[in-house]
């Protein structure tokens, strides 16, 4: 709930004459730009806190990722509310009148502090035109709220989805689609990797436990459930390089790519670098991490060096060979694939709203482009594990049958002992299994080419 002190004093004056923006015009501006696709939600709140106390941030955060998970049910709920639809010109007006229903009817926030805010905003965004107009929806709201809680007439407001996605969840996974979006909707756990080289996992859940953190080991060898997320700097040993957050789907492709001492392996699409690092805690391998850009594997090397780890950085298009590789084959490729992200959407509420089947198609174009590209950089006998955090079969097994249908040197391997669905060419992990995200994995080992090209 909203404190009292953070709604008073957010149009503070600061400095020469410069009115503060208040937290709601800041909440506004993010739901405007996310409405107008201008950029992704974690960009625009790193954007938008740069000036934000911790309270204030955390507080635009809860305002935002909540619209997001409610996003087509608050679209239903204002265009009920509005007589007529606001013009393009003024869809800020709509981002104010969303922050104010969902802090009104989700956030338990005080009534007529949170209307007298949002009618401060519409000044703030250059609309005064409008104040008369987001008072009078949001009381009407406040009068009609259990009602217009309780409506919801079409599936996109049920299940708080764009219907092509529904129906794309619903086709693929007949048995489970309801139980998936159900959990589109709900906060993800906050999973660490215990960093094997400094500690062991059951001496860190001590360690927790002792500091009152309620915790338990995760399906993946280093993983650690905590019961409730806790803010990153207060875990023990986190500075030092003893754990990292990671979701436990994620520390699986490490382990089932089982680096070993002395191997070359290739990190085709490496940043952040949670699998980077973890392959380098599990081995003395030499690590090679490519990523296409060069802003995020800055974020690559902070990760390592909090570590201690050391790896290559290299920023490239993976799938353009001839600007990075040096033709010495690689014994290992992790390809964790740039993907629709529809398996971590509890994760990243706004990629229901990204994301549109034209995106979609022109994704698994350039993830075909990398799978082939990278695979020539491959030595006989080695092995690619190509992993993405998506749900949607055409960008994996779909994917993976295609690829063993060009290339007759690729041979897929059976994963054991890791929790998902056999799809026949990888296993998918969808975010209803016990902890994980939404991940897809195959592995896939290359061959001796014989003389007619088909492989031994
Ligand atoms: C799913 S994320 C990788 C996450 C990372 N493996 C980890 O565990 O932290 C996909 C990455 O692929 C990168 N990427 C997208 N297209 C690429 C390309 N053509 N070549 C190399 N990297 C690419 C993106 O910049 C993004 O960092």
């Amino acid at each position: 709930m909203a404190s009292i002190s953070t709604l008073d004093r957010t149009d503070s004056v600061a400095g020469a004459g410069r009115v503060k923006k208040s937290i709601r015009a800041h909440a506004a501006e993010v739901i405007d730009a996310l409405q107008n696709q201008q950029s992704n939600l974690d960009a625009l709140l790193r954007k938008h806190s740069v000036h934000l106390n911790p309270n204030d941030k955390k507080l635009l955060q809860s305002i935002c990722y909540g619209i997001c998970r409610e996003w087509f049910h608050l679209e239903a709920i204002e265009s009920q509310l509005l007589d007529k639809p606001l013009k393009a010109r003024d869809q800020i007006l709509s981002a104010i009148v969303r922050c104010g229903i969902f802090e009104l009817g989700w956030m338990g926030s005080k009534e007529h502090a949170v209307v007298s805010e949002y009618v401060d905003v519409t000044v703030t965004e250059g609309r005064p035109w409008a104040r008369g107009l987001v008072n009078a929806v949001l009381r009407q709201f406040i009068r009609k709220k259990s009602e217009l809680k309780m409506e919801r007439h079409s599936a996109q407001t049920l299940w708080n989805h764009p219907q092509w996605l529904i129906d794309a969840i619903q086709q693929s996974w007949p048995d489970h689609w309801e139980r998936v979006l159900v959990e589109n909707n709900v906060h993800p756990p906050m999973t660490l990797r215990v960093n094997r080289q400094k500690l062991d996992r059951d001496a860190y859940i001590e360690t927790l436990t002792t500091q009152g953190i309620e915790a338990a080991s995760g399906s993946a060898p280093d993983s650690v459930r905590l019961a409730k997320p806790v803010p990153v700097q207060s875990l023990e040993g986190f500075a030092e390089g003893f754990v990292s957050v990671q979701d436990e789907s994620s520390q699986w492709a490490s382990i089932i790519l089982n680096p070993q001492d002395h191997e070359r392996i290739l990190d085709a699409c490496a940043a952040p670098g949670g699998k980077t690092c973890h392959l380098l805690e599990m081995s003395d391998s030499q690590v090679i991490a490519l990523d296409v850009s060069e802003q995020r594997l800055s974020r690559i090397k902070e990760n390592l060096v909090r570590l201690g780890l050391r790896a290559e950085l290299i920023a490239a298009d993976a799938s353009h060979t001839e600007s990075w590789w040096d033709q010495h084959a690689f014994d290992a490729v992790l390809l964790d694939l740039p993907c629709s992200a529809t398996g971590v959407i509890r994760r990243h509420p706004d990629v229901r709203l990204m994301r549109s089947e034209t995106s979609l198609r022109s994704l698994i174009g350039m993830q075909t482009m990398i799978l082939d590209a990278t695979w020539d950089t491959l030595k006989i006998g080695g092995r690619l594990l190509v992993t993405t955090c998506s749900i949607l079969p055409q960008e994996n097994q779909h994917q993976i049958r295609k690829f063993l249908e060009r290339h007759a040197d690729a041979r897929l391997t059976t994963i054991d002992g890791i929790p998902g669905l056999d799809t026949l060419y990888g296993t998918q992990h969808l975010p209803t299994h016990a902890g994980g995200d939404g991940f897809f994995y195959a592995l896939l080992v290359k061959s001796e080419p014989t003389n007619n090209g088909v492989s031994a």
